[in-house]
């Protein structure tokens, strides 16, 4: 949710604010915006819309000799999306400038109090209060006025500020939203997210909440906010590395992450799942074998899609190790009454690391006595910090806003998790493990060896459903979270309505949508609940519902139903669910491409929910 980026050191600062901001465009697209230091005045430019618009506005800039900048990209909160209501916002001067991602929640009363005082408001934004409170307070300090002024301020922020009258220097603090310093021997970079610096350095610090860096050419200084204590970071070494945020040829993002899975899936269980022997190592989750054999209830908490996986975790840890396993979308439960303590492990699933919903989730739990372990792909994110232990995944950066190889990523790291609770409570005998973890890795080589013929498939079959004004995607058992993450990508990007059901529950209200204009994507591989799965479609059918059936190569019953089948191979059934998900984002990709949607940006979206 907004992307910022800040920079001084010797280049030149408008091209490096340009392309950390195409690297955090997927954070916000509303619109964008950026200042930089000309001598002892400030110069802004500003675009509604895409990062491309303010590309255009600024082409003029680019060489321009600054080398100290600010640099910001919208996802709207407060005030539409408009240049009036782009970042950077100004004082009443014109002098100090701030660009801001997250909520200040008391915005309207500081509002009041400031238009009281004479301080004249040019945007609807909650952020422009920021400018005119640090203006309030400033004397000679620009520090001073920016801990002042944040002393005031309830909500999330991750902000840059620059001062026209303290040249090539930045102020950078958080609270609740994300923010990461570059360091290099010349220059001192901060972004909400590690790939704006990527090109430029790896060696990075995650603020934490209550933070402040003063930024100057290739030095900086961290202290507490509230305080102004100064305090001493961790430098961390990120290894990812410019390309991994590339398209590589790929049309989108999307597309390339889609076809990224079985790397993605082999580089999570590398090293954790030992083939020889079916041993499970996952030293990271920092818990002792005593503590994982106390657990008596596990609770799942996550949004969207990392909600998704969750769903399907229920199915592995219930049937393999025995635990009952609650499964919660953050949202909600972290404003129920939960019953916690510290016999409920609590594991969080996010992509980011940083989704405000889930964050406030696990924050709640652990106040509660609860451990907290995170299956998180962004290394230093604010969840890794925050959690008693990590699974990473090892998906490489995730660009595009639906979210793919990040999923495939995190079934793996759940059934890899699966397996190393029956191990550790000794529910899996070693045969048992052996094979489940040989099984996750071949399914990655099936992903591999299906993809490009399984695009072609799709691409044919969507000519007859990229208009769908409506779709159903149903599944049973481990396959029906499956059908909601395959609706959940193709209304996100393809704007069609869409909804995934288990497929025992259409007869209970959906079926009567069901007539020859409603595509229905049905999930019926070769597993425990085939036959009642094949009763469900033979239902639709009755019904006329356009069938699209996703099944076991050899099923020839299948083709009996309906002209439009994908067949795919026999894998062991508990690994379905990272099978099938491939052709439900395939589809999605090629309806959405085919209708000339904007894969990577769907509108109205941001791929970092920092709010709530
Ligand atoms: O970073 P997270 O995994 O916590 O994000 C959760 C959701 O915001 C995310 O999965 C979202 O639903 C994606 N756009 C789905 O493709």
């Amino acid at each position: 949710m907004c992307g910022i980026v800040g920079y001084t050191g010797n280049r030149k600062v408008v091209p490096i604010l340009l392309e950390g901001l195409r690297r955090l465009e997927y954070r916000g697209y509303d619109s964008a915006g950026l200042v930089y230091q000309s001598e002892r005045k400030l110069v802004k430019f500003r675009a509604a819309g895409k990062l491309i618009h303010l590309e255009e506005a600024v082409d003029v800039a680019i060489g321009v000799a600054s080398h100290t900048g600010l640099g910001h990209t919208r996802w709207a909160t407060h005030g539409a999306p408009t240049l009036d209501n782009a970042h950077p916002h100004s004082d009443c001067t014109g002098e100090l400038v701030v660009i801001h991602n997250g909520i200040i929640e008391n915005y309207g009363s500081l509002k009041e109090e400031l238009v009281a005082e004479g301080h004249f408001f040019s945007s609807e934004t909650d952020t422009e209060v920021l400018a005119h409170l640090i203006e309030k307070y400033l004397e000679n300090d620009l520090v001073a006025a920016v801990q002042k002024a944040l002393a005031r301020v309830e909500g999330s922020y991750a902000l840059g500020v620059m001062w026209a009258k303290d040249p090539n220097k930045i102020v950078a603090a958080r609270n609740q939203s994300p923010l990461v310093m570059g360091v290099d021997d010349e220059a001192s970079y901060v972004a909400s997210d590690v790939p704006a610096l990527l090109p430029y350095t790896r060696k990075v610090i995650f603020l934490d909440d209550n933070e402040l860096v003063v930024l100057e050419k290739g030095s900086y200084t961290i202290m507490e906010v509230d305080s102004g204590r100064e305090i001493s970071k961790k430098i961390c070494t990120i290894d990812w590395n410019a390309a991994m945020a590339e398209k590589a040829g790929f049309k989108h993002f999307m597309l390339k992450e889609i076809f990224e899975q079985p790397q993605a899936i082999l580089n999570t269980v590398s090293g954790r799942i030992i083939p020889d022997t079916g041993e499970v190592e996952l030293p990271e989750i920092s818990l002792s074998g005593e503590e994982l054999c106390n657990i008596e209830r596990i609770a799942l908490v996550a949004c969207g899609t990392s909600w998704h996986a969750a769903l399907v975790a229920k199915y592995w840890i219930e049937k393999w190790v025995g635990i009952p396993v609650d499964v919660d979308i953050a949202s909600e439960f972290r404003y129920r009454k939960l019953l916690m303590n510290e016999r409920v492990l609590t594991l969080s699933i996010s992509q980011s690391g940083e989704t405000a919903d889930t964050l406030a989730g696990i924050r709640l739990a652990s106040s509660l006595g609860s451990k907290i372990v995170t299956i998180c792909n962004v290394v230093g994110s604010t969840m890794t910090r925050e959690a008693d232990g990590i699974i990473y995944t090892h998906a490489g950066p995730e660009i595009g806003v639906a979210s793919t190889k990040a999923f495939t990523g995190q079934l793996s790291a759940l059934f890899m998790l699966t397996l190393y609770l029956g191990q550790v409570r000794q529910t899996m005998d070693r045969e048992k493990l052996k094979e489940l973890g040989a099984a996750l890795i071949d399914v990655a080589g099936v992903i591999e060896r299906i993809l490009p013929q399984l695009q072609k498939d799709i691409q044919e079959l969507i000519e007859r459903y990229y208009d769908s004004r409506d779709f159903l995607f149903v599944g049973r058992g481990l396959n029906f979270p499956i059908a909601l993450e395959g609706a959940l990508k193709l209304k996100e990007i393809s704007y069609i309505h869409a909804e995934g059901y288990a497929a025992g529950e259409l007869k209970h209200g959906p079926i009567a949508l069901i007539d020859k204009d409603m595509p229905v994507m049905a999930l019926v591989p070769q597993d425990c609940v085939y036959q009642k799965t094949v009763s469900n479609v033979e239902e639709i059918k009755a019904r006329q519902g356009r069938l699209l059936l996703i099944g076991t190569e050899g099923d020839t019953h299948l083709a009996t139903l309906t002209d439009d089948v994908l067949y795919l191979p026999q894998v062991n059934e508990e690994l379905n669910p990272l099978l099938y998900t491939i052709p439900a984002q395939l589809l999605s990709y090629e309806i959405a491409n085919r209708r000339g949607c904007d894969v990577d940006q769907p509108r109205n979206l941001a791929k970092s929910v920092t709010v709530e």
